[in-house]
C-alpha cells in the first residue's frame, strides 16, 4: 500500500518507461509501478544491505522477481543502460546533491525528485546546473511535500521568487499550493506575534502578493 506521497509520485511516471528508484528502501514505488503495468521493468537501488533486503522482500511478496531488480550501490553509480526515468524520494537535499552532482543526466527522459525539506535548495541546484523544470507538484499528506520533475536536456535558470516557491507551482496556482501558502502565512504570522520579528512581516507581504496574483 503506497502512501499518498508515493502514489502521487507514481502518477508522474510516463507509461512504458524503465525507472531507477534511488534510495528505494522498502521498494514499494518500483513494485507498484510494475504491478500496475505502468513500467515493464524497474530497479530498486539502495546503498545499504538492510534496506535492499526489504526491497527484495517486497519484490518476492509481489512475485516481481526479474521485473523489479534490486541494485546495491551509491546513488546512480550502478545504474543500467536501459533506464529512462530516475526517481529519488524521501531524502534530504544534501544526499540528493551528493547523488546527482557532477553526473551526466542528459541520457534520461526526466528525473522526479522529492526532498523532505528545503525544496528551494533543490530548485537552486537545478537552476545552477542549467536543468529545466518540467513540472512541480505539492502533495498534502500530513505535510506539504514538494516534488520536482526536471530534465538535463533543456536549459534554464530561475529567479529568486521562482527558487523560493517553484516556477510551475507559481504558474499553476493549484489548490494544494494555495493551501500551502496559507499554511506558511499563518506560521509566519504566529511567529511574528510571539517575537515581533520584522522579517516575518516581509514574508507575509510576499505571500500576500502571490495570493493576490501579483507575481
Ligand atoms: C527515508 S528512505 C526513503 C525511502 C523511499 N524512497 C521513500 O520515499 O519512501 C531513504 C533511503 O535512501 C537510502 N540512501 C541514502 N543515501 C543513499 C545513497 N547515496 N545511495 C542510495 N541510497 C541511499 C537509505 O539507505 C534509505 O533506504
Amino acid at each position: 500500500m503506497l502512501s499518498k506521497r508515493l502514489y502521487e509520485i507514481s502518477r508522474l511516471i510516463e507509461k512504458d518507461k524503465v525507472v531507477f528508484d534511488v534510495g528505494s528502501d522498502h521498494g514499494l514505488l518500483p513494485c507498484f509501478l510494475v504491478k500496475e503495468g505502468i513500467c515493464p521493468k524497474a530497479y530498486a537501488g539502495d546503498n545499504k544491505e538492510g534496506p535492499l533486503s526489504r526491497a527484495k522482500e517486497t519484490i518476492r511478496k509481489c512475485h516481481l522477481e526479474g521485473k523489479v531488480i534490486p541494485v546495491l550501490g551509491d546513488g546512480i553509480e550502478n545504474i543500467a543502460d536501459d533506464v529512462n526515468i530516475i526517481t529519488i524520494c524521501g531524502m534530504g537535499f544534501h544526499t540528493v546533491k551528493h547523488i546527482l552532482e557532477g553526473k551526466d543526466l542528459s541520457a534520461y527522459d526526466y528525473l522526479v525528485v522529492q526532498v523532505n525539506k528545503d525544496p528551494d535548495l533543490l530548485r537552486q541546484f537545478i537552476s545552477d546546473n542549467g536543468y529545466h523544470i518540467i513540472d512541480e507538484i505539492i502533495v498534502d499528506d500530513n505535510f506539504f511535500y514538494q516534488v520536482e520533475i526536471f530534465d538535463a536536456r533543456g536549459h534554464n535558470s530561475y529567479g529568486a521568487i521562482e527558487i523560493k516557491y517553484g516556477p510551475c507551482l507559481l504558474r499553476k496556482r493549484d489548490d494544494d499550493f494555495i493551501r500551502y501558502l496559507k499554511f506558511l502565512r499563518k506560521m509566519h504570522h504566529d511567529i511574528y506575534l510571539r517575537s515581533k520579528d520584522q522579517n516575518r512581516l516581509k514574508e507575509i507581504e510576499e505571500i500576500d502578493a502571490i495570493l493576490n496574483n501579483e507575481y
